[in-house]
């Protein structure tokens, strides 16, 4: 074997190395050159046929081009990994500082954002939410109330009523989310804590009535239930729903369905025309309640001489204006998208006690 044939072979070999381009050219390469057929590896096979003068020569020298190969070998897999990792890490790259997907641009009604305050608040001293439906039949919304046919009290409701299918007795659609209490008590046993949201519908409208408008009912029932508790709950809930200390006076008021009756007022300040609620010397009536009516535990099957309740009910609409500041109530139902995105509260606002009830 002729040494400068060697030097030839091996710069031949090296380059190929050097110039290729993934791993798997620089595989085929190994192979060619040191593999069990390759062309080193035949070389040093004919070493022991060579003259022995010749033969330590030449096995050094095809050694060292081995190893030098085998190096040159490891290095360029070296540079081709870092590189193909390169690629890959390129290739996957993601922007951790995008938003994850785009902001929803719908806003939440204040009236639906109002019953989600309120559901909090009350789902917070262990209230749970009963529903019952917009068309209602006499016995729920008046009689079980204790609002007999003829009683006076039915002309205080300006009722929607359905026209009745031949031979049935006609519906209507509810004046006040009562019947609920009805509906909750007759289905389960004492105790009960339940708020009722929902529209309630009465033929009034002018700047401060809609025919539809909406209210929360709420019922306690049990044993020891007493009027300590209604105050409390109500001066609790008034507090928590402003988001400041606000003064309560009850007054006595009559309810049909309750009996002692009274309505709440809330404590306020008005001047020039603005009205903040909190402390100041002015009221502001927000709500009517009372301790429910043994007629009406009776009409549900309960023994009134062992339960006693007291149930409430709140106008919504008015409420949310109060708390949001807004002037008109007849532009709830507008459906003015300019005024929803005004009013309206952000989609994934949730509200709760501990991260705040409206942002
Ligand atoms: N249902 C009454 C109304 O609509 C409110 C109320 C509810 C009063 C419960 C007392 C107890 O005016």
């Amino acid at each position: 074997m002729i040494m400068d044939d060697l030097e030839t072979l091996g710069q031949r070999l090296l380059a190929e190395v050097g110039n290729a381009e993934n791993l798997k050219a620089l595989e085929t390469t190994r192979v060619g050159a040191l593999g069990k057929k390759g062309i080193l590896t035949t070389r040093m096979k004919a070493i022991g046929a060579m003259d022995a003068s010749l033969r330590r020569d030449a096995g050094a020298a095809l050694n060292r081009l081995k190893s030098e190969l085998a190096a040159a070998i490891e290095a360029r897999a070296e540079d081709l990994r870092g590189a193909a990792l390169d690629a890959q890490l390129r290739s996957e790259r993601i922007d951790v500082t995008l938003p994850a997907r785009r902001a929803p641009t719908g806003r939440v009604h204040p009236v639906s954002q109002v019953f989600d305050e309120i559901v909090a608040i009350f789902a917070n001293m262990g209230f749970k939410v009963a529903e019952g439906p917009d068309i209602e039949d006499d016995f729920h919304n008046f009689t079980a109330l204790n609002i007999p046919p003829e009683h006076p009290a039915r002309q205080d409701h300006d009722t929607f009523y359905l026209r009745a299918p031949q031979g049935q007795a006609r519906q209507l659609l509810r004046t006040h989310t009562s019947p609920v209490q009805v509906r909750t008590m007759k289905s389960q046993p004492p105790p009960v804590r339940i708020i009722a949201p929902g529209r309630t519908y009465r033929r009034d409208s002018d700047m401060t009535h809609t025919p539809m408008f909406h209210q929360v009912e709420g019922l306690v029932v049990d044993q020891t239930t007493h009027m300590g508790h209604l105050k409390g709950c109500l001066q609790d809930f008034v507090s928590a729903f402003f988001e400041v200390e606000v003064p309560v006076r009850f007054r006595p008021s009559y309810f049909p369905f309750t009996s002692p009756s009274a309505e709440m007022d809330i404590g306020c300040k008005r001047s020039r025309g603005s009205l903040t609620i909190g402390a100041g010397d002015d009221w502001l009536e927000i709500l009517g309640c009372g301790m429910v009516h043994p007629n009406v535990l009776g009409h549900c099957g309960i023994d009134s001489e062992r339960y006693q309740g007291f149930a409430f009910g709140v106008g919504i609409d008015r409420i949310a204006m109060l708390k949001y500041g807004i002037p008109d109530l007849r532009s709830f139902f507008d459906a003015d998208l300019r005024w929803l995105r005004h009013y309206g509260f952000a989609a994934l606002d949730v509200p709760t006690l501990h991260a705040g009830l409206a942002r």
